[in-house]
């Protein structure tokens, strides 16, 4: 595998659940796999999981680490072929991807959205443009437009927590007071859709996500009705698609409460507001799985990073 950049990079997602969850019990049984290498973590914006977690897993792998918070302490960059660079960008993609790439073997980046400019963000500059101009493999760690290291760790909580043949998994979105990104509910419909599930996706109208993404998955507005009868609840809240990036509404009523979610398990990213998006009586019950999903997305990161690494 040479870059893991979205969901479609997973060419058999039972097998790779498979293989994270043997890792998963024996996480130091390729520590020297990436002995003399080096993977650097490139952060545009803030993270705790990812940040720790994909730290973990290369450590676990025998990877040196070099991380930075690009976004904050790098020089801003130029992404545009043929600009007069006389504004506030002094450093173009094409040095920064090159020079990046000869001090590590694997580049792993966090990029979200503006959120103000859907062309921009779909084009995924930063990735791409990590892509384009460097020679070794790429990690998505968040884009603008999706969180595949989040959904394969979602995936093996699932794997992991599921006892039936065909379990009915719903994602709501939720209200919140801040304009978020579409990322980590791309990666998990997508995710869904290499499932055997009863997949129904519960929102207002107007917060539909990109129908590119969404495909045919079912989508019903109604919560109460798209919570009947679940065994899994994945709660996020993602901004407008379609009057981009904009907040149409913050109903406190689309709360998950332990009431609406029933006998189901609670399932979030991470991190959460707690009494907006979910109510506490939900996060600190057993019902709750977002504390491993959080672990999980070490041995997420690990079989990424080790299937590149058997790649090199
Ligand atoms: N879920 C997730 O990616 O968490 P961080 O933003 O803290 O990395």
């Amino acid at each position: 595998m040479k870059h893991y950049l979205s969901i479609k990079d997973i060419d058999n997602l039972s097998e790779w659940v498979k293989e994270a969850r043997i890792l998963k019990s024996q996480p130091k049984a390729d520590k020297n796999l990436g002995a003399n290498k080096t993977i650097c973590l490139l952060f545009f914006n803030n993270s705790l999981r990812t940040r720790l977690s994909t730290q973990k897993a290369a450590m676990n792998l025998g990877l040196d680490v070099m991380v930075m918070n690009f976004g904050s302490e790098g020089w801003a960059l130029e992404y545009g072929d043929g600009t007069i660079m006389n504004q506030n960008t002094s450093e173009h993609i094409k040095e920064a991807a090159q020079v990046v790439s000869q001090y590590c073997d694997i580049v792993a980046i966090r990029a979200f959205p503006s959120l103000t400019d859907k062309e921009q963000d779909e084009a995924e500059v930063v990735l791409n443009g990590f892509k384009k101009y460097t020679s070794i493999p790429v990690v998505n760690m968040e884009s603008s437009v999706g969180h595949p290291l989040q959904a394969l760790a979602d995936a093996i909580t699932l794997d992991e927590q599921n006892t039936k043949a065909r379990p009915k998994v719903v994602l709501s979105w939720a209200p919140h007071p801040k304009a978020l990104p579409h990322a980590v509910a791309n990666s998990f419909v997508e995710m869904m859709g290499l499932q055997e599930a009863d997949f129904v996706i519960t929102h207002p109208e107007g917060y539909e996500l990109n129908e590119a993404i969404t495909q045919n998955a079912t989508i019903e507005y109604d919560q109460k009705k798209a919570l009947e009868n679940a065994d899994f609840v994945y709660v996020k809240n993602w901004s407008s698609y379609k009057d981009y990036g904009k907040i149409l509404i913050q109903d406190p009523n689309w709360m998950m409460t332990k009431e609406k979610l029933g006998s189901a398990k609670f399932m979030h990213c991470l991190p959460v507001r707690r009494n907006v998006v979910v109510e506490d009586a939900v996060l600190d019950s057993d019902q709750s799985l977002v504390i491993e999903q959080a672990n999980n997305r070490t041995y997420s990161a690990q079989i990424v990073l080790k299937k590149i690494l058997e790649s090199l």
